[in-house]
């Protein structure tokens, strides 16, 4: 196993234990709010604190870049670990147990390591490039849909980009015409691992952060699939645009939606 895979996924474990703790005493939980609907709590930053301390045992040396701390620049700047260390923050506010632990290392911009744990169900999904996704140690391979006929989309409301809103509900519109039905769960990191499970055949959202998809990322692409923006590019890496899937999916999904796309979302 990559040494870094092997600490990722201890620090993964490690912070998904705390949060699922915590899950179980809602009342010992601090929300307060970062911005127009959006939260965070005691338990994001408490996760946070113990991902980077494991992290930082073993290499001190590396850039660390976590939502709730932003970056902790290291001697090391061709590494960087990205981590999101609660991905559903707003599902784990309202009791809803359905959020993740994610972390990615990134070596020289390319994503070499992977993990998104999900803590309730105790799924470990897990990747390192070049050699596969695997989900609890057992090999996954993505959806084997053709096309978007029976297709369930996985995506995310634009609640905080409001202004996309009218578009997104064009695109939403636009795929639900061609495919069979839509999900929505408030953990775009568990939405990627699900696309490399093959339990959703597809899925986009506007304007994600690296720590919400630098880790689910890779899990689709080793799973056999393909991520990109909303014109099949590469820009998905700055827009946080993306879309999602096996390659024949996620080109009947930019088909679908090229009509329907804003000037802002064709970047
Ligand atoms: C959010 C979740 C959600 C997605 C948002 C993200 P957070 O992350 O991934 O599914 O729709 O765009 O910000 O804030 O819960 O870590
Ligand atoms: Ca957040
Ligand atoms: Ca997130
Ligand atoms: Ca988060």
């Amino acid at each position: 196993m990559h040494p870094m895979l092997n600490i990722a996924i201890r620090a993964a474990r490690k912070a998904g234990n705390l949060i699922a703790k915590h899950y179980e005493t809602p009342d010992a939980v601090e929300a307060s709010q970062k911005g127009d609907n959006d939260f965070v709590t005691n338990v994001d930053r408490e996760a946070e604190r113990l991902i980077i301390e494991v992290i930082r045992k073993s290499y001190p040396q590396h850039t660390i870049i976590s939502e709730e701390c932003g970056e902790l620049a290291g001697e090391d700047q061709d590494v960087q670990w990205i981590i999101d260390p609660l991905d559903g923050t707003t599902n784990f506010i309202k009791h809803l147990p359905h959020f993740a632990v994610s972390i990615a290392v990134r070596i020289k911009g390319r994503t070499e390591v992977a993990v998104v744990y999900d803590p309730m169900r105790n799924e470990l999904f897990s990747s390192t490039r070049g050699q596969g996704t695997q989900l609890n140690g057992y090999r996954l391979r993505g959806s084997a849909s053709r096309d978007l006929e029976g297709a369930i989309i996985a995506t995310g409301f634009p609640f905080k980009l409001k202004q996309h809103s009218a578009t997104y509900m064009n695109l939403v519109g636009k795929l639900f015409k061609q495919c069979a039905d839509f999900r929505r769960s408030g953990s775009a990191a568990l939405d990627l691992a699900y696309v490399a499970a093959g339990r959703v055949d597809g899925f986009f959202e506007i304007g994600l952060k690296p720590w919400d998809y630098a880790g689910g990322e890779l899990l689709v692409r080793e799973a056999g699939g393909l991520v990109t923006d909303f014109v099949g590019g590469h820009n998905h890496l700055v827009s946080g645009n993306l879309v999602a899937g096996n390659p024949r999916v996620v080109k009947a999904m930019l088909g679908a939606m090229r009509e329907e796309l804003s000037d802002a979302l064709r970047r």
